[in-house]
């Protein structure tokens, strides 16, 4: 089978096509990784393919516009004060690209086949282009500010559950063990009980993608970063749905705490957590 490459010009097309090359070659080394190190944990993992793929987003987007200023999560010094680093990057650059190479590395690593590559673009700092792309189900997630979101062509529309009864959701369990541990075990708690199921399966910006395209009602994480998350809120919203801090707060590139859903069911998600406890004061 193709990759998904498209035609064209434009910030749009340049991203499609540099996630599809990048989720080919990520493909191509399941299962023949060479190089397992960790990060701020034993459990943040990175190997030589998050790393290469990086560089390899980098240098597709720098050819097009050398310009541009990016962000890229193994670029990042670990124990960098990422909120206010992420809010100065889309404030002082009137071009931002905001990319997380392999977003689901611990699948990844283990061969569990769910990972994707994220790549966002944020103009004079609003989240203007979003792009999710899974490699192994060959679906590529385009989303563009004010034209929607779509699914290889067709566009993405949320669920139509009302109530957490009905939903199913996800949530994810970050690395940190210390901070975002406990949140995500309490809301865990707080929502299983009143929910149909919760699927939790290590890939934030999947997990996003698929509340943009209905096939959750809602998603939820203490500790996520930038790059996690970027892409999969402008698809999220561009199809419909609401994305906010877990405190209700507004989403902007410095929030670690999200919950996105298909908007009729966020004020119960987040009253539920409130009242949990999890969400802290
Ligand atoms: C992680 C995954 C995971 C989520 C973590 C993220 P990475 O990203 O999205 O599902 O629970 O919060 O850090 O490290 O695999 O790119
Ligand atoms: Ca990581
Ligand atoms: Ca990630
Ligand atoms: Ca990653």
């Amino acid at each position: 089978r193709e990759p998904y490459i498209v035609t064209g010009k434009g910030y749009t097309a340049v991203a499609i096509n540099a996630a599809a090359k990048a989720g080919e070659f990520i493909k191509s080394r399941q299962g023949q990784i060479k190089e397992v190190g960790t990060k701020a944990s034993a459990q943040d993992l990175v190997t030589e393919v998050d790393k290469g793929v990086e560089q390899m987003v980098r240098r597709l987007v720098m050819t097009h516009y050398p310009h541009h200023a990016f962000l890229g999560e193994e670029s990042v010094e670990p124990g960098t004060p990422l909120a206010d680093f992420a809010r100065r990057e889309a404030e002082k650059n009137e071009y931002l690209w905001v990319v997380d190479p392999v977003d689901g590395t611990v699948n990844f690593v283990h061969g569990f086949p769910f990972y994707c590559v994220s790549i966002a673009l944020y103009i004079k700092g609003e989240l203007s282009v979003g792009i999710i792309y899974d490699p192994i189900r060959d679906e590529m997630f385009v989303a563009e500010k004010g034209k929607g979101a779509y699914r290889h062509g067709i566009k993405t529309r949320v669920s139509a559950e009302r109530k957490l009864d009905d939903s199913l959701l996800a949530v994810g369990f970050p690395p940190d063990r210390v901070h975002a541990q406990p949140a995500n075990l309490a809301g865990l708690q707080a929502l299983l009980p009143k929910v149909r199921s919760v699927r939790a399966a290590g890939s934030a910006a999947l997990h996003l993608a698929y509340v943009a395209a209905g096939r959750v009602s809602g998603y939820c994480e203490f500790g996520l970063s930038p790059w996690d998350c970027a892409a999969g809120v402008l698809m999220v919203t561009e199809s419909g749905g609401t994305v906010t801090e877990i405190s209700g707060a507004p989403y902007t590139i410095g929030s670690r705490n999200i919950a996105a859903t298909n908007g009729l069911i966020h004020d119960e998600l987040l009253t539920t957590l409130r009242e949990s406890g999890a969400a802290g004061e």
